[in-house]
């Protein structure tokens, strides 16, 4: 099963990129940039990254985020998770930036999105893994903040596909943010959002109802409401699922009670994605590795999860095509 999941094709669809902050680069980028840290040794940084929610997880990953000040640590950390994709045979990814943790910091808009798609335009020729990249607003910021930003992509537009909603989601509903988003949808940019992970599934129908969102990132707690899984089904929304984030962040007790198969099973078009992969103990393939092991997935379910990761990508419709192709002929030869 570890080869098959290692080279099976794959696009990764629920990324943060300053959730793929592994400490090495972390310690190097605070280095050059003469910024503190506040750990010294991989065992510090282990301690730390002991969660028992969302939020403990949220004030870590900003402190790291906080050591990005120029163009080259964003090209460095982008095009470091490029590398690892192509190792993994993920290849295509749908990578999520936040803006507004950078911004706030005073590092321009341009710099961020600069570094970030450089490397992801060289990722194509060198590595052949093709990008795209989605915007998110931060759900504890107002919706005026996220007008701001919304406002500084304009410029860059052509460099992003979408946008999302990430950060603390208890008390910060989607219904804050029903007027950016309406905006950004107006400006082309495709609405995707972070719903059910911590939130209850009320949340979850606020996004596809106000929001209108084309996918839910997480949406476990769809599951809590029979009429939202038959309504997800109807509108063929998919779920971006992240099951070692799952566990770090205790939205699952243990691997083995986690919801994936039971979402199949429903008939919800289910991927499976590392959200933060260097706070939460593996990348993309890792995510597979432990959830094929904990819910004795079959090979066809390990294809059926590749298969959604192309049908529910945002790349065009070719591009799509020629990905899913690659994949039959892998399964064909491997199953
Ligand atoms: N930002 C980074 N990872 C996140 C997650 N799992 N949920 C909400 N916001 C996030
Ligand atoms: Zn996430």
């Amino acid at each position: 099963m570890k080869t098959f999941i290692a080279n099976l094709p794959k696009a990764e669809l629920h990324l943060h990129i300053e959730g793929s902050f592994e400490p090495e680069l972390m310690f190097k980028i605070a280095q050059r940039n003469h910024i503190k840290i506040p750990y010294n040794s991989v065992s510090a940084i282990e301690e730390a990254y002991k969660f028992n929610c969302l939020q403990d997880f949220l004030n870590i990953y900003y402190q790291g985020a906080g050591v990005l000040v120029t163009e080259q640590d964003f090209y460095d950390l982008t095009y470091s998770y490029l590398q690892k994709c192509a190792d993994q045979n993920v290849r295509h990814t749908e990578i999520m930036f936040d803006p507004q943790t950078h911004t706030d910091r005073g590092v321009a808009f341009e710099t961020v999105i600069n570094g970030i798609s450089n490397a992801c335009e060289d990722a194509k020729t060198k590595l052949n893994v093709s990008s795209l990249l989605i915007m998110s607003y931060l759900r504890h910021l107002s919706e005026d903040a996220a007008f701001k930003t919304l406002k500084q992509s304009l410029p860059f537009k052509d460099k992003i596909k979408a946008i999302g909603l990430d950060s603390s989601e208890k008390g910060n509903p989607p219904s804050k943010f029903k007027n950016v988003f309406e905006a950004s949808v107006k400006e082309g940019y495709i609405p995707l959002a972070h719903a059910g992970e911590e939130g209850a599934a009320d949340y979850v129908w606020e996004a596809i109802d106000l929001l209108g969102i084309k996918r839910i990132d997480h949406g476990n707690n769809a599951l809590q409401d029979e009429k939202l899984v038959q309504e997800i089904i109807q509108r063929d929304i998919a779920l971006t699922v992240c099951p070692l984030s799952n566990t770090a962040l205790r939205v699952v007790d243990d691997l083995k009670n986690h919801p994936l198969k039971k979402m199949m099973d429903l008939g919800l078009k289910v991927t499976v994605n590392s959200d933060d992969p260097a706070y939460f103990g593996g990348q993309v393939n890792k995510n597979y590795e432990a959830i094929q092991e904990a819910l004795n997935l079959s090979k066809n379910d390990l294809y059926q999860l590749a298969k959604n990761s192309f049908q529910y990508s945002l790349s065009e419709e070719n591009k799509k095509q020629e990905y899913l192709n690659e994949l039959d002929i892998f399964y064909n030869n491997n199953k």
